[in-house]
């Protein structure tokens, strides 16, 4: 409401009726300006971090902390987070195993396994590797009651969900398996009566069934390890309603219902023949083995490559049709695809 003017007097004052005016219309000119498009960018989460410890944890396991070069302080992240670590071979993931708490370093746990990983292994302290991320594949999500299930290696991303379930003061179990004692990193981290530690060599190995049991209505189960446990795990979990089954592999699921096709890579010159049973990007790596890719399981992206010819079969969420393809795990629809590779 427009004030009296200041003697006081019923009529309009000449300063408040401008003062309208001007705000008025300046409202109006915003209202029919279009909204600014606002440009949407790529975030580059690359970055050359230093290895600022190595430690043994297990036979063939051996952490990393790594840190920015001037100490700054480092992305945020969460449990169930991951780096991919650009390496002059390839890219591999290894989940974050540290705390998210410490802002100054990132712990991963490496296991020897092929080139890639011993290339992790020959890292020393002062050593400069490049990273992008944290980003999150396995999200955890709050809740009242937590089932772990890890195998091996398994246990990094879920070492800090454990961390997470315990100061959420929720009802959490961990069962921990692996080969044999000496081959299981992060023992020295993991006590008390909710942890069960299982080796093959002194239970047997582990029945999927028996290791989810029957989780209480509400439980979510989290689940990392080698490809076998976890399929079992899933079977055992079957289409209950009344819990929640969230798992991450580190191996890429075998190929369901894959037929074979052909693949041009117009750019070598090469026709690959890729079976029922493999990926695009298996057959692809045989030829070009510096062929990019992390993952292997459709949700990373590194793989994507431009499709020049054919129909994609997208097997994946994260395969948008932009005119390229996960080579990892998406196929061809008609038999036939040409590539830009
Ligand atoms: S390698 Fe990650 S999406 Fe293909």
């Amino acid at each position: 409401m427009i004030p009296p003017d200041l003697y006081g007097r019923r009529r309009r004052d000449p300063f408040w009726v401008a003062v309208s005016a001007l705000f008025g219309a300046r409202q109006r000119v915003r209202y029919l300006r279009p909204p600014a498009v606002r440009e949407i960018r790529p975030v580059d989460r690359t970055m050359d971090l230093v290895v600022l410890e190595v430690r043994p944890r297990a036979d063939g396991v051996v952490s990393l902390r790594l840190g920015a070069p001037d100490g700054r302080v480092l992305p945020s992240w969460q449990p169930g987070c991951h780096l991919d670590v650009l390496l002059p071979a390839g890219t591999r993931q290894y989940s974050l195993c540290g705390d998210p708490a410490d802002r100054r370093a990132y712990r991963i746990a490496v296991r020897r396994l092929h080139g890639l990983s011993a290339e992790m292994h020959a890292l020393c302290e002062g050593d400069v590797i490049r990273v992008r991320g944290p980003r999150n594949a396995f999200p955890f999500l709050r809740g009242d009651r937590y089932l772990f299930i890890a195998g091996g290696i398994g246990i990094t991303p879920i070492l800090p969900m454990v961390t997470a379930a315990e100061r959420l003061r929720a009802d959490w179990r961990l069962i921990y398996c692996g080969r044999g004692r000496d081959s299981m990193p992060f023992l020295d981290e993991l006590a008390g009566e909710r942890v069960r530690i299982r080796t093959d060599d002194e239970h047997g190995v582990p029945d999927c069934g028996d290791l989810l049991g029957d989780p209480e209505p509400g439980t979510a189960v989290y689940c990392c390890g080698p490809a076998p446990m976890i399929d079992g795990v899933r079977a055992a979990f079957g289409s209950r309603a009344d819990a929640t089954l969230h798992y991450e592999r580190f191996a890429p699921a075998p190929v369901a219902d894959g037929r074979p096709f052909r693949i041009e890579l117009r750019r070598s010159g090469r026709v690959l023949e890729v079976p029922a049973d493999r990926s695009a990007l298996d057959v692809i790596k045989d030829e070009l083995p510096a062929v990019a890719y992390s993952c292997r399981q459709g949700f990373c992206g590194t793989c994507r490559t431009r499709v020049l010819e054919g129909e994609v079969e997208r097997r994946s969420p994260s395969d948008g049709d932009d005119g390229a393809m996960l080579i990892c795990v998406s196929r061809a629809a008609d038999g036939r695809l040409a590539l830009d590779l």
